[in-house]
């Protein structure tokens, strides 16, 4: 399938041409074809045009089901946040555990932002999804007619059997109003908006100290600033870019902290963090929240480019901001800088459009069935904006399982789960994971999300037919003739499945 990617040289960058075969192997074995007449399987409603949206459509039009996708924004953001942050930003964790479509062949181990942005793209106008996206409109209701079907803000956008919500967890750039902000005689600007902003030569305060912050770093790096100071209120974990040594911490099938976490911990602190252990959050467990993936920060610690301040932040002044060191004998102490940075994060896109009887405490999102279906919903799938933290990534092949998932409930009445026992299933994760410091469904990493996913498929019998198409998208015609099997037998008992796709029968 065509896909604009250069192929890497053998003799230059052997590692990389291995990974750009074996990605070449599975777009040839895995990708859906791009669709070319009619898509006559049920409709599905696309919420947001990021990565995960573009990526789910596509898994969709590429199994015969047809899609419109509502995008808030205009056409330049395509690509969700990837449109909107620094030209420095890039992958944190390795391409190879980032890709978000089968087809999705990345040519480069840490792709920045232009060609995360040129991905999506290419992916959209493969799949032919420019005709099938509404932009510049922004969802603020979702609710069902009296068949069940879904209508996305109005009834003039038609009707849905399926939702899929892809609204991300990177909204607007939040930045909070600090005393003193007005004092202040140097320019304050989001981490997300360092594109073009002088900074040669100068100091530059960064307040925060997620994985922004260690972005701003590598803006400061190439623009030439000669010093950055984070002031970071609260500790992270930092990881190195080592695909091995992420792969081995998404392994921990438990999604928590176990009575082994001490080793990796020990080793992050002895091996990675060597002299500037102190950095280590020390009273928060390695499998809590999402670490910051990022060696190049301990090399600039190092050689005094940077410093990481603990500290609560008092208020800005005219010269800088002054900070309260953290530890036992914390001091005031004012932090000159020409520039600041607010590294603060980004406001929560809300879920709010979707019908009440989707957030029925106590399973409110997170706390859903495979963490994305809302127990009374099952055509409705929140695909990576319900989460908080992992370990793992955001865009990969989860995103394909999750929309096949929902592909299946849409298609089989007798695979879709009933509200009971999706709600048995919350109170069953909740349970192995009730030791966790955080919430059952707050942290979660890779390995646990595949055990969600084996465990979904294999405990229900008539999910086993479609195992293949639901974890490797095998199977256009997907188990049809099973499935009139199973409704012949079903409407001789008295069961009509078919009458509303958002109504669970099995377990
Ligand atoms: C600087 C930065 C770097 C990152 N790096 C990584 C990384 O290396 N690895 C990783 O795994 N994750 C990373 N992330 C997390 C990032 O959120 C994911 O990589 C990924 O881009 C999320 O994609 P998404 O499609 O789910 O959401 P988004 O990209 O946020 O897209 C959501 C889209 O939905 C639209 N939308 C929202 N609400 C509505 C509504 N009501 N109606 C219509 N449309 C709506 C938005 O306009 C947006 O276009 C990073 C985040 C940032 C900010
Ligand atoms: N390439 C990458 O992988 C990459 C790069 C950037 C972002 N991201 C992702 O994008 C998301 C957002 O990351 P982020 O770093 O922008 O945001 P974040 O993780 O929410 O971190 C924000 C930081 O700002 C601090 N903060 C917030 N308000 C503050 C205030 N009023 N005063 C002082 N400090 C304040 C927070 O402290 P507290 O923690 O104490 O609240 C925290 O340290 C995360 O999911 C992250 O993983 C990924």
């Amino acid at each position: 399938m065509a896909q604009k990617s250069r192929r890497p040289s053998p003799f230059t960058h052997p590692i990389l041409f291995l990974f750009y075969l074996l990605q070449s192997l599975a777009d040839r074995l895995l990708s859906p074809v791009p669709p070319n007449g009619r898509l006559h399987r049920p409709k599905v409603a696309i919420i947001g045009a990021g990565i995960t949206g573009v990526s789910s459509a596509a898994h969709c039009v590429g199994h015969g089901f047809d899609v419109v996708m509502f995008e808030a924004g205009p056409e330049k953001n395509l690509g969700g946040i990837w449109s909107r942050v620094n030209n420095t930003s890039s992958l944190q964790i390795h391409s190879m555990m980032y890709r978000f479509h089968p087809s999705v062949k990345w040519d480069e181990a840490y792709p920045n932002r232009q060609r995360i942005v040129e991905q999506v793209r290419d992916l959209w106008e493969r799949y032919g999804l420019r005709s099938k996206t509404k932009f510049n409109t922004r969802v603020d209701k979702v609710y069902q007619d009296d068949r069940g079907r879904w209508i996305v803000n109005n009834t003039a956008n038609g009707h849905f059997e399926g939702v899929i919500a892809a609204i991300g967890t990177c909204g607007e750039p939040k930045m909070p109003q600090l005393p003193g902000m007005a004092d202040y005689k140097g320019p304050v600007y989001h981490s997300s908006d360092l594109t073009g902003k002088p900074a040669k030569g100068k100091t530059m305060a960064v307040i925060g100290g997620g994985a922004s912050a260690v972005e701003a770093l590598e803006f400061a790096a190439r623009a030439g600033a000669s010093k950055v100071k984070i002031l970071a209120r609260s500790d992270k974990w930092i990881i190195p870019r080592n695909a091995l040594c992420n792969v081995l911490l998404s392994l921990n099938v438990f999604g928590q902290e176990t009575a082994l976490s001490w080793i990796p911990e020990a080793l992050l602190r002895r091996l990675f963090y060597r002299d500037l252990a102190d950095l280590a959050p020390a009273d928060k467990g390695i499998f809590t929240d999402t670490p910051m993936v990022n060696s190049d920060v301990m090399a600039k610690l190092r050689s005094g480019e940077a410093e990481w301040i603990k500290c609560e932040i008092e208020r800005f002044t005219a010269k800088g901001v002054l900070v309260r060191r953290r530890g036992k004998d914390g001091k005031d102490e004012e932090i000159a800088a020409d520039m600041v940075v607010m590294a603060t994060g980004f406001a929560r896109p809300q879920l709010s459009f979707l019908p009440e009887t989707c957030f029925e405490a106590p399973y409110a999102p997170p706390n859903w069935y495979l963490q994305t279906f809302p127990p009374r919903h099952p055509s409705v799938s929140c695909i990576n904006c319900t989460y908080r933290s992992a370990i793992g990534t955001v865009g990969n092949w989860h995103v394909g399982i999750y929309t096949r998932l929902l592909l299946m409930f849409l298609v089989d009445p007798l695979t879709r789960p009933s509200p009971f026992w999706m709600r048995r299933w919350i109170d069953m994760t909740r349970l192995l994971k009730r030791s966790s410091p955080v919430g059952a469904f707050d942290f979660f990493t890779y390995l646990e999300l595949v055990w969600w996913f084996v465990f979904c498929v294999a405990f229900n019998p008539f999910r086993w037919k479609w195992a293949l198409f639901v974890f490797l998208g095998i199977g256009y015609a997907l188990p049809a003739r099973v499935v009139e099997a199973e409704d012949k037998m079903c409407s001789e008992v008295g069961i009509n499945g078919h009458a509303d796709a958002d109504v669970g029968l099995g377990f």
